[in-house]
């Protein structure tokens, strides 16, 4: 599959999203949940403002941030694939009073108001893309002034670093055979083809700061293997 082709990505997550939750748990030991909730508490939601979950998948973080922002706040969870929407939506029917309205857009038009979100998280989402940086310019044109921003992906590391080779075997010896044994090997195949042409740390905070956030910083976690951009509008 071509990397950052929107039809292909679209009917990607489409295939995976009934497997989705459960292999990311366990290829991430569960930590996907952790990494996600440091996110949220650092950006630190509250009661009554309005967050996107760009690239929401099947809802999880869109949840977190829901618990967040009441009284009085929404999260609207776009995402551009119909299945992991639908089990996204599937969720929002068990904690029904969470202020959630997920909808079917592409994170790179989202067609929503300029300066209307107080808060915005991506979880996975930039590396999919078919233009990360142009990703970076929605959620800096969606966040109003003093607005704050999450983007959690896989660190790109460089090609000759020992993370980078314990990276290559994480994705190449256990991501892909446990995903083939669920019947979506080349569904994850696909995300060492999708790293390669993912900007590292710095070229993220560089295409940030050329996108018109007065902050950025990336932080590396569990080792380097994943990172976090977080942005100031
Ligand atoms: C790896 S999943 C991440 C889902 C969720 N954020 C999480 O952390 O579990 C990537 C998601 O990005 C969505 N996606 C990819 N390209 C998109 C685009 N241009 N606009 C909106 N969503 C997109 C896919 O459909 C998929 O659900």
């Amino acid at each position: 599959m071509k990397p950052g082709d929107p039809a292909a990505v679209e009917q990607l997550f489409d295939a995976v999203a009934p497997r989705y939750d459960q292999l990311n748990d366990l290829l991430s030991l569960g930590l996907h949940r952790q990494w996600k909730r440091q996110l949220v508490r650092s950006l630190k939601p509250a009661a009554g403002e309005t967050w996107l979950d760009l690239c929401c998948g099947t809802g999880d973080l869109a949840m977190a941030l829901g618990r967040c922002v009441r009284p009085g706040g929404v999260v609207i969870g776009l995402d551009a694939a119909a299945e992991p929407l639908a089990i996204a939506r599937q969720r929002q029917q068990l904690q029904p009073w969470l202020p959630l309205n997920f909808s079917q857009g592409d994170a790179l038009d989202t067609g929503l108001p300029a300066a209307s979100a107080d808060g915005i998280v991506m979880a996975y989402g930039l590396r999919n893309l078919a233009d990360p940086a142009a990703g970076l310019k929605e959620i800096a044109r969606l966040l109003r002034p003093g607005g704050r921003a999450g983007v959690l992906d896989f660190n790109r590391l460089p090609d000759d670093s020992t993370a980078a080779s314990f990276q290559r075997f994480y994705l190449r010896r256990l991501v892909v055979p446990i995903a083939a044994a669920a019947g979506l090997r080349d569904q994850y195949a696909y995300l060492e083809q999708s790293l390669k042409r993912f900007p590292d740390g710095s070229s993220q905070v560089r295409l940030a700061l050329e996108s018109g956030f007065s902050a950025a910083r990336h932080r590396s976690l569990m080792s380097g293997q994943m990172g976090v951009l977080v942005l100031e509008r």
